[in-house]
């Protein structure tokens, strides 16, 4: 064989089993740079040699030219849909029609997450993808081969033995974490994941397909040719990840109704940790052989159905608009809403971010609209139902400044500076804080550590225990981090994560004193813009004075320990399991820093395991972990313990 053909073959079989492992298994081997090198390789041998150049390439996953339209195909086997549960009764309705069409007591079934994407089947011919469809009307659907290749966890190749032919289907769908990136970046964002999942798969250039991080999870089969289909929905969901394909880790089975309806109660209260968005729970009958018993109606199957949960988009009406006035002067526009229940809290307000936004969507006082919210994501106006706009609705007009902006920057600084993330000052909310600064007794937040007990007892609303309560807990939060502190400093741009990674990188407030923004940008996710503006916070002498002024009220922190020796690190004889995508850093980084400071990182739970850490979308390793009852550690608590 052509020395350079086989170097070419052995490229990508490497590059895709890596693929596999970070994408599929979420388990990744090697580091992104040398990932990136075996890719430059194979880039460059296949550059050099053209006749050597192959759809199924790791290299061909960047998208080609634009297409003109999609192409029709037509489905081997139809796609379905799917019948709606409202509620605990009709769940429980569905099984009783199941029990009595099979005559059986208790039906076992898989419970399934429903995601909100795209519904896609993916045809493989002797293992390899040839074609990507929609679902469409559910016969014919469009063709989008091109975009669905660029899908990393989309294998270009099945595993093992594949039957001839197999139609896998399976939800297209953008993580919360993708979804918050790709709009930070929009030049118009997308109202949700869903349309931002439907709007990058249907791209007629699947160049720009490439740039947006979708992702599969895998869920079914159509058309099987040369094998026979396993015996029941678990089987296959066991077997379509031996096949290389993503498949949710959330699945479970079970038996009986009740154990159906006790997991759509725990996945309904997880929902929001989950990373992507679900709309309900998907309950089929576990049992090919009754699944074929029972048949279907219409386009859906009466052996599955899905549990919807509560919409987390829900008409409510604007009563009004106002400005809020930003830690940083920033003003942001807030709708007021008739308070509406949705995705199980209670919301009154939404963001409408800036003048622009309400603009585009034409958001007017007194207009009907639709209010999503979704996770840890601040409520949002989606749009406006313009056919039902009262004749009275008023536009609104974005003040270029309004009164009292120093007095509500002011107060949003003190807001910041005592919240959960920050220095967690508990019982000192936004209400107490308006007060204490409307009385002239807090001008800045260093002013909090001298107030005492017969001042805040005086005011109203606060009575003696009140102000015991408080004062004990602004003690409690001088105890702090450098991070929480840095954090709480409100430095425009820094977040969490980066006033995390300050405190990681320098260890003390003095080096960042010292620190140049070249020094500043040495720091993940700090770009120049931010270094400057880091940089300048610092050199700021009322900044230092401030924070001079919290140190001597007694706000305090561990400082950085002495350079560390790695054969007895601080954190010697621990062992660490990573799980998830990581905001700050990559895995493999996150696993160099806890190797320096002495743990152990291994790559699967086991009892001898310490801690896992859990980032967005974390695989089976978390269920792990609570089986094990192995303590977890979010992003942040890693970082604090990284310092
Ligand atoms: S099964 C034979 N399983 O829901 C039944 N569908 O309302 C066919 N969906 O078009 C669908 N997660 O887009 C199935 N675990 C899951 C699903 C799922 C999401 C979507 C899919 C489908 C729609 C049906």
């Amino acid at each position: 064989m052509d020395p350079n053909l086989q170097r070419i073959l052995e490229l990508r079989a490497e590059i895709a089993r890596h693929d596999y492992r970070y994408y599929v298994l979420d388990d990744p081997s090697i580091t992104d740079s040398a990932y990136d090198t075996l890719l430059r390789e194979l880039a460059r041998l296949e550059h050099e040699h053209p006749q050597f150049c192959s759809a199924d390439s790791p290299t061909q996953r960047v998208g080609s030219t634009p297409a003109a339209g999609f192409a029709n195909v037509t489905h081997r086997e139809p796609m379905l849909s799917l019948a709606n549960a409202f509620g605990e009764q009709e769940l429980r309705e569905f099984d009783q029609r199941v029990r009595e069409a099979l005559g059986i007591d208790t039906v076992d079934y898989v419970a399934e997450n429903k995601l909100d994407g795209l519904a896609v089947s993916l045809t493989y011919e002797r293992g390899v993808l040839v074609s990507g469809a929609t679902r469409g009307d559910g016969r014919v659907g469009e063709d989008v081969t091109q975009n669905i290749r660029t899908i990393r966890a989309v294998p270009l190749r099945l595993h093992g033995r594949p039957p001839e032919v197999i139609e896998v289907r399976g939800e297209v769908y953008l993580s919360h974490a993708s979804f918050r990136a790709l709009n930070a970046q929009a030049e118009r964002p997308f109202a949700n994941p869903r349309n931002a999942a439907a709007g990058s798969l249907r791209q007629l250039d699947a160049r720009i397909t490439a740039a947006r991080p979708l992702s599969i999870y895998c869920y079914g089969i159509g058309a099987i040719v040369g094998a026979a289909a396993p015996e029941t929905q678990w089987d296959l969901l066991i077997w379509l990840r031996q096949l290389g394909l993503r498949v949710s880790a959330e699945s479970r089975k079970l038996s009986g109704i009740e154990q159906c309806v006790a997991f759509s109660r725990e996945m309904e209260g997880r929902r929001d940790t989950l990373g992507y968005d679900i709309d309900g729970i998907v309950y089929k009958v576990n049992r090919r052989a009754w699944q074929e018993q029972l048949g279907a109606v219409a386009r859906a199957p009466r052996w599955a159905i899905a549990f919807k949960f509560p919409p987390q988009e829900v008409a409510t009406r604007i009563t009004d608009i106002t400005v809020q006035v930003g830690r940083t002067g920033a003003l942001t526009p807030v709708a007021h809403l008739e308070p509406k229940l949705i995705g199980g809290v209670t919301v009154t307000r939404a963001t409408l971010h800036n003048a622009d936004e309400i603009r585009r969507k034409d958001i007017r006082v007194g207009d009907l609209v639709l209010v999503r919210r979704a996770g840890e994501v601040i409520p949002e106006v989606v749009r406006v139902l313009v056919e039902q706009r009262p004749v009275d609705a008023q536009p609104f007009v974005m003040p270029e400044t309004v009164a009292n902006a120093a007095l509500g920057q002011r107060i949003q600084a003190i807001v910041h500076f005592s919240s959960r993330h920050a220095l967690n000052i508990e019982g000192l909310g936004p209400r107490l804080i308006e007060q204490l600064v409307a009385a002239g007794l807090v001008a800045d937040v260093s002013d909090l550590y001298r107030l005492d007990a017969a001042t805040l007892a005086a005011l109203e609303r606060m009575g003696e225990k009140s102000a015991q309560r408080l004062l004990a807990a602004l003690e409690h939060s001088k105890a702090t981090t450098l991070a929480r502190f840095l954090f709480a400093l409100g430095i425009p741009g820094v977040g969490e994560v980066t006033a995390a990674n300050l405190a990681g990188r320098f260890g003390t407030i003095d080096a960042i004193y010292q620190a140049s923004p070249e020094d500043l940008r040495a720091i993940e996710d700090v770009g120049p813009i931010l270094a400057d503006s880091i940089h300048g916070f610092f050199q700021d002498e009322n900044n230092r004075a401030l924070i001079k002024r919290l140190v001597a009220a007694g706000v305090h922190w561990p400082e950085a320990g002495p350079v560390i020796d790695a054969n007895k690190g601080p954190l010697d004889g621990k062992t660490f399991v990573l799980t998830g995508t990581l905001a700050s850093m990559s895995r493999e980084q996150a696993a160099e820093r806890l190797r320096a400071l002495g743990a152990r990182v291994a790559d699967s739970v086991s009892r001898k395991t310490d801690f896992v850490v859990a980032g967005a979308e974390p695989g089976s390793k978390l269920d792990k972990a609570g089986a094990l009852g192995i303590p977890v550690l979010s992003e942040i608590e890693l970082q604090e313990m990284l310092q």
